[in-house]
């Protein structure tokens, strides 16, 4: 049996961070399912339709082909908010469903899998061994976002990144179809006040009796 670690929070919690430290340092495979969801969004986006078109939506997840994760485009905010109106529709959260399983319960190294997202702990892998729900106040994760967009040379304003931000968590939570949610017997860990490196050690001494 593989060992599944399932990372789940709000926008910019330091989730992927975190995810793929651990990985690394457990020697486990890493999927960033919100890639996913922005490929699927982008795919239609590039092609000028609407992602909230749920004939649409259904038909790119269902044709959505690994490579393109690897798409330049996706980490961009375009790419976040048409990933969470793509990611309210239940037909395309089920046509996703059994990659990210199947990565979970086979990963390609053969050890163990850390998945991040929304509903790793509460749809995708209920039976995980580990879930962490990492959260961090809203001015916290806007801060955070602002720099990372600022790294990369983007120009940005604090209150458009926290109105957008704010408007992806609303829509997450609030969709009927797997809502972002700690799962009950997730460990809450809230990085407001960590920096990476406190939030890594934290993590891990979660993981680590549990292992
Ligand atoms: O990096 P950030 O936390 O801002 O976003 P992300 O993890 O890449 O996710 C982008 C969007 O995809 C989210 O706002 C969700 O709407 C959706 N998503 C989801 O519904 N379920 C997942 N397992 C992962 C992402």
């Amino acid at each position: 049996m593989t060992i599944i670690i399932a990372i789940d929070g709000p926008a910019a919690a330091g989730k992927g961070t975190l995810a793929r430290r651990l990985a690394a340092e457990l020697g486990f495979d890493y999927l960033d399912t919100g890639l996913i969801y922005r490929a699927v969004g982008m795919t239609i986006t590039r092609d000028g339709g609407d992602p909230a078109d749920a004939a649409l939506a259904e038909a790119a997840a269902l044709a959505l082909e690994p490579t393109a994760l690897n798409a330049p485009d996706l980490r961009g905010d375009t790419a976040a908010q048409a990933a969470s109106k793509v990611a309210a529709i239940p037909g395309v959260r089920a046509a996703l469903l059994e990659f990210q399983r199947r990565f979970a319960s086979h990963p390609p190294g053969g050890r163990g899998a850390v998945l991040d997202g929304r509903d790793i702990g509460t749809v995708v892998c209920p039976a995980a061994d580990t879930k962490l729900f990492v959260t961090a106040s809203a001015e916290k994760r806007a801060e955070r976002r602002l720099k990372e967009l600022q790294e990369k040379g983007e120009k940005a304003i604090y209150g458009t990144v926290l109105a957008d931000m704010q408007e992806r968590d609303e829509r997450d939570r609030n969709r009927s179809v797997a809502p972002l949610v700690p799962a009950s017997d997730a460990v809450v860990l809230d990085t407001s006040d960590l920096d990476a490196d406190q939030a890594f050690a934290a993590a891990l001494d979660i993981v680590r009796p549990r292992r």
